[in-house]
């Protein structure tokens, strides 16, 4: 048992817990706090979120012990809030629930939209809702609910609500980050390659080493090309052209082999912009290739550290196969949606993308990376994809 300290709904709370408590049998089981609903108990349905200090957290998958000395508000805890206060009025007036399971979560999450994104559309409203799952509405009313909101605050702005969203401003470091010396990140140490092939994996020769020990999690994927391995090589050691074909990538300087910049990434109600720098590292014999970086979220405040490693072998004159292995660890709020299968599932769908974008760049050499075709840089059409891929396997269909 560990004593935790913390404030839950403006009370000051100390109780023994054990370790593995999550915040969310916490706040029901010990505070008797039950209007938090617990759903797939996963991360997945988003019916579980409470705000840790102002932000969203999914509760089922918080340590209670992670919250020691924050602030938590669940859904017994807005009356004084202006935001909640308005989109609970438009939840009624737009019918945003049935049954009202999963709304205390959608509110959360609702509220973190108007305090965060004032100039939210339609489809962004869409795409930050999408880490929460109402099986009841059709989302119509809750999309409509908080587009309300929106405008009302556009309208008529709020005191208190312009005080949130200054706070949220100033709270958010602008300096570029300065980095500590990296260490090598654990999960990408050599392994032996022909052990960690498996059946209807990559080739063996070449894979790279990113394997599933130590911190992080990794995730392992490739795509082949129709041109010859050389002329690949050349291509994926040259940094910009490299972040040209990465979605949301941008390099801001390069010194060689270094680099600063930033990767935008988003994921259903995950958005971050991690800022930092990354070094290549080349085997040009082996033709393998290590980008060590890390960068922090300026808003989630969240630290990101991977490793891409990709190697590239040749099949045939003209084919190659390029295989990838990410690996990854990230540290603060976002650091719940690292180990999800729905992200491992994304992370591959873009790998699949930047295969098709290098091999657009490669056959089209004239183009530049503004010239690559927008349907394969959609994160919202990558999501759904991975979301219909995932329905598809549970119901068996293309096997
Ligand atoms: S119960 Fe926590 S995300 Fe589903
Ligand atoms: S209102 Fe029933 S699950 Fe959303």
């Amino acid at each position: 048992m560990s004593e935790l300290a913390l404030q839950v709904n403006g009370k000051q709370v100390s109780q023994d817990v054990t370790p593995r408590t999550h915040l969310g049998d916490f706040l029901r089981d010990n505070l008797r706090q039950t209007g938090t609903n617990l759903s797939c108990e996963h991360g997945v349905c988003g019916s579980c979120t409470v705000l840790v200090d102002d932000k969203p957290v999914r509760s089922c998958i918080t340590f209670a012990v992670a919250c020691e000395g924050k602030k938590v508000t669940t859904i017994e805890g807005y009356d004084d809030d202006a935001i909640m206060r308005m989109l609970r009025g438009a939840f009624n007036e737009y019918h945003a629930l049935q049954c009202g399971f999963c709304t205390p979560g959608m509110l959360a999450t609702s509220r973190d939209i108007v305090l965060r994104l004032p100039d939210a559309d339609q489809e962004r409203v869409r795409i930050e809702l999408s880490g929460n799952i109402c099986r009841c509405t059709g989302y119509q009313g809750i999309t409509a609910a908080v587009l309300s909101v929106l405008a009302r605050l556009k309208e008529q702005p709020d005191e208190q609500v312009e005080q949130l969203r200054a706070g949220l401003r100033q709270n958010a470091p602008r300096e570029f980050p300065v980095f500590q010396a990296f260490e090598p990140f654990a999960a990408t140490k050599p392994v032996n390659v022909a052990a960690s092939v498996t059946a209807g994996q990559a080739p063996a020769t070449g894979k790279p080493g990113g394997v599933k020990e130590g911190k992080g999690t990794s995730v392992e994927g490739g795509f082949d090309l129709k041109v010859p391995a050389g002329q690949v090589w050349t291509f994926m050691t040259d940094l910009k052209a490299v972040a040209g074909c990465l979605p949301g990538a941008v390099i801001q300087e390069q010194d060689g082999d270094r680099v600063k910049g930033q990767i935008a990434i988003k994921f259903g109600p995950m958005a971050a912009a991690f800022k930092g720098n990354a070094t290549l590292e080349r085997r040009d014999a082996d033709r393998v290739a290590t980008l060590r970086g890390e960068g922090v979220d300026s808003l989630s405040n969240s630290r990101a550290r991977g490793d891409v490693t990709y190697a590239i072998v040749q099949k045939e004159e003209h084919l190659c196969r390029v295989n990838v292995s990410l690996a990854y660890s990230l540290q603060g709020p976002l650091a719940q949606f690292s180990r999800s299968g729905l992200v491992q599932d994304f992370v591959k769908r873009m790998i699949a993308d930047f295969g098709k974008n290098v091999e657009f760049r490669l056959l089209n050499p004239d183009a530049d990376a503004s010239d690559i075709p927008q349907s394969h840089i959609s994160p919202f059409k990558l999501m759904m994809s991975v979301i219909w891929g995932r329905i598809k396997g549970l119901f068996g269909v293309g096997r």
